[in-house]
């Protein structure tokens, strides 16, 4: 050290003499392993000499010294600082933890006035290895406490945390923060609160890292059960599949139990066959979802269902095959060989078929009975079988014969010698009647519903009755019609309106002695029953 260094660094020592105002107020930190700069606060021009001294607690010790014979360093420090010596800006780097400590600056100007300062540097550790630790692992929604920590190498560090991009803001219940905050507690933590993710940023004065994302599997569940049955209804057809199916809201994923009629089944799918379906499997079910890691259970709404078997083998029994108006009864049964919970009703002709004074239907609607059949009885009669899973019909046609009724003869009450007669006889009968004639009470040849003569002779003239008989019901109703023949030209100036009243009058006389004369041998004769 040469006569003027020695002079500076006697100076420095002593610059508590001198202007304090060189460096700006302090301290100073920088990092280890990288540079700092003290600043100055000095005005730059020329200055004849500037030094930097340091004191780390164990003595003075230059740092570098600038003067007109050049410059020098402290032990250590060539090649590690840079001195602007128009200013006295001292950059100081890569630092260590001894760089920490007092110093000091002198400049002496051309006119030999002294500026000093003093300050000091902290040389932090750097922040690194930030990381999150959990005290769990997995965590069960509600039930658990999760403590996160946050560790981080480097000195004078301050802990913040982070759920995404947003700080993590503590309410005193749910979320709390140890004093220094490296502990974030988390009570009865939901799904919903480490996803964010979490960081942790920890930082000091001069700079902040970041850890890892941070995720917490939060288990949570059974939650929101739902079973479907398919097909739906409560009524199900006996033979047919029942597909039921249980869904939850889980995590993990929930495991299914199902229990029918009270009994757990040993299957433990989320769907559930019950195939071919029977009367015994009918009643009540329901899943349950159990969730191993919340240790939860959640049943599902009990479903009831009924097993209906579908109507097959509907017919209709009973009826006479011969049922004579006025007389048979007719009983109508429906049955069928297979269903349950089966409805009946009655149709005929399309039309629902009501109890009246003849017509009685059963309360349970298995059977009809009509006393006595009419011919208006006659039609299609239909049973409908209807149960909640099925429906079926049977139909029967029913005849009912009647007659022969009403019956009448048609054709000329008078004619001339030699002109053509036909006389036509119509009866309502079922089956068709059949047909006799008699001429003033004999019987003729003729069986046809029409009596036909070609050429009149006079003693054609007569009464002519026509038997009409249906081989069912055994019934024979007559009508008689008076024919005269008369000589040629007898009719054309016609009857007197007095001698047609006459004529009428004879042959009503006539036709009502011969019907009451019928009505009474029909009371003497027994008729045959066709069955
Ligand atoms: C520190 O200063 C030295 C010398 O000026 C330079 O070579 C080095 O790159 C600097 N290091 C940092 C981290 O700035
Ligand atoms: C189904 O549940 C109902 C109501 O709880 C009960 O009355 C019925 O006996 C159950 N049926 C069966 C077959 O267990
Ligand atoms: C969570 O709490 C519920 C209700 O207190 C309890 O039933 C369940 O067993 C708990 N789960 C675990 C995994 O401890
Ligand atoms: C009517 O029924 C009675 C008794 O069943 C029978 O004796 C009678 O012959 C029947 N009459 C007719 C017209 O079928
Ligand atoms: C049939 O009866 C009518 C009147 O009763 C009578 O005028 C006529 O001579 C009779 N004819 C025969 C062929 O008996």
């Amino acid at each position: 050290m040469d006569f003027l260094n020695l002079m500076v660094f006697l100076l420095s020592v002593a610059g508590c003499c001198f202007g304090q105002n060189a460096l700006p107020p302090g301290p100073v930190e920088g990092v280890i392993g990288k540079n700092v700069t003290f600043t100055t606060v000095v005005s730059p021009g020329d200055y004849l000499t500037v030094s930097w001294t340091f004191n780390g607690g164990s003595g003075l010790v230059a740092v570098v010294t600038h003067a007109p014979g050049g410059r020098n360093y402290g032990p250590g420090y060539e090649g590690k600082v840079l001195l602007n010596s128009t200013n006295g800006v001292l950059k100081l780097g890569p630092l260590t933890a001894k760089d920490s400590g007092d110093y000091t600056l002198n400049m002496i100007n051309n006119m030999g006035k002294s500026t000093t300062g003093e300050t000091t540097l902290k040389v932090l550790e750097p922040v690194s290895a930030v990381t999150i630790k959990s005290s769990l692992t997995e965590a069960v929604e509600i039930n658990s406490t999760v403590v996160l920590t946050c560790t981080s190498k480097g000195s004078f560090l301050k802990y913040a945390w982070l759920n995404g991009s947003a700080p993590v803001t503590p309410d005193g219940t749910h979320v709390t923060l140890s004093a220094d905050s490296r502990n974030l507690t988390v009570s009865a933590v939901l799904r919903t609160d480490l996803v964010g993710p979490i960081y942790c940023a920890v930082s000091n004065s001069l700079e902040s890292e970041k850890s890892a994302p941070f995720n917490l599997t939060v288990h949570f569940g059974p939650e929101n059960i739902a079973m479907t049955i398919n097909p739906t209804g409560e009524f199900v057809r006996k033979g047919s599949n029942l597909t039921l199916t249980c869904s939850a809201k889980s995590s993990p994923a929930a495991q299914f139990k199902w229990i029918h009629n009270g009994v757990e089944r040993k299957e433990t799918d989320p769907t559930l066959v019950l195939a071919n379906v029977d009367k015994s499997q009918a009643g009540n079910i329901t899943c349950m979802a159990f969730n191993p890691k919340t240790m939860r259970y959640l049943s599902a709404q009990v479903v009831k269902f009924t097993v209906i078997e579908a109507i097959s083998g509907t017919k209709i029994t009973g009826p006479n095959p011969t049922l004579v108006a006025g007389n048979s009864t007719a009983s109508l049964k429906c049955s069928a060989t297979a269903g349950t919970m089966v409805t009946q009703a009655w149709m005929k002709d399309g039309k629902p078929l009501l109890s009246s004074n003849r017509v009685n239907v059963s309360g349970d609607s298995s059977q009809v009975t009509i006393s006595p059949v009419q011919k208006e009885d006659s039609g299609e009669y239909k049973c409908q079988m209807t149960n909640a899973v099925s429906k079926e019909e049977a139909t029967h046609k029913m005849v009912v014969y009647y007659g022969p009724e009403e019956v009448k003869v048609t054709g000329e009450n008078g004619v001339e010698i030699t002109e053509s007669v036909n006389l036509k006889c119509v009866a309502k009968s079922l089956p068709a009647a059949t047909f006799v004639w008699k001429f003033n009470g004999t019987l003729t040849q003729v069986t046809s519903p029409d009596y036909v003569m070609e050429g009149a002779v006079y003693k054609n003239t007569g009464i002519y009755t026509c038997e009409a008989t249906n081989a069912i019901t055994g019934l024979t109703m007559s009508a008689a019609h008076l024919l005269s023949v008369k000589e040629e030209g007898a009719l054309d100036e016609g009857l007197s309106d007095g001698a047609i009243a006459g004529i009428i009058i004879a042959v009503l006389v006539i036709v009502a002695a011969i019907i009451a004369g019928v009505v009474y041998m029909r009371r003497k004769q027994t008729i045959e029953s066709p069955y």
